[in-house]
């Protein structure tokens, strides 16, 4: 069975196909078959950069395709161990849809109220279609070096009834520079980013066997 997990957010660029590459890859790492659906099909970052990653022979290789149907993307889903939904932003419908198709939810969010805010109400807008909370995890994402200020965005997300991943991704050129090279953000030149993009990418597997296993043993 595949796991499926699912990134979305309301406000573009919070870091979706950032999410879903360093997933796919770690999981690849590891292992285990891995695939992005990636159903932004105006912007197909993932499929654009997976692309990037064959021709520079980076292994392991990722794969990643775009589907304008969720329906055909799961019809593939069952070869593989991960099948990772890319979704695109500002799309209530695909963005429920794609929800409600993951054992796994994630929504990356920036540190800010401006982010905060909209995360959260994403979230309270899925659970009203009737998407269990236990489902969705925030991921910080794009923080500052203000521990101060991470802290009180953690802390605001742990006020909520849904979980927030241990870890962060702080802002970084290398982190830009690491996806334009068709790598990902455990895959620059500096240990210590790599290490921070480690962690976050444990948290969501972590988080995907506590759901998938209480699921099972249910
Ligand atoms: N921690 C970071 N530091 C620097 N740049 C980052 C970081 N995380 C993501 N980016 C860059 O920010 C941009 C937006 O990230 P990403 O594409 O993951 O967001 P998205 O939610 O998929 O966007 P969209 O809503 O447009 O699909 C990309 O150019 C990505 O390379
Ligand atoms: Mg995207």
């Amino acid at each position: 069975m595949a796991y499926i997990i699912s990134m979305v957010s309301q406000k573009g660029g919070a870091g979706k196909s950032t999410l879903a590459r360093l997933l796919a890859r770690e999981l690849a790492h590891n292992g285990m078959r891995v695939k992005i659906a990636d159903l932004d099909t105006q912007q197909t970052t993932c499929t654009g950069w997976a692309s990037d990653r064959a021709e520079a022979h980076i292994d392991p290789e990722i794969q990643a395709q775009p589907f304008g149907n969720l329906r055909t993307a799961l019809a593939e889903a069952g070869r593989f161990d991960a099948y990772i939904l890319d979704g695109r932003p500002h799309s209530s419908q695909q963005t429920i849809e794609i929800a409600r198709a993951a054992h796994a939810i994630i929504i990356p969010t920036g540190q800010t109220k401006d982010d905060l805010r909209p995360a959260v109400q994403l979230a309270h807008s899925l659970v009203d279609t009737g998407i269990e909370p236990s489902r969705i995890a925030f991921a910080l994402v794009k923080t500052t070096r203000s521990v101060v200020e991470v802290a009180a965005a953690r802390s605001y997300l742990e006020q909520t009834d849904y979980a927030v991943l241990d870890g962060d991704l702080p802002i970084s050129t290398a982190y830009g520079i690491a996806h334009d090279a068709g790598k990902t953000v455990t895959e620059t030149p500096y240990r210590t980013l790599n290490e921070k993009a480690e962690r976050l990418a444990q948290a969501i597997v972590d988080r995907l066997v506590a759901l998938t296993t209480v699921k099972e043993a249910s």
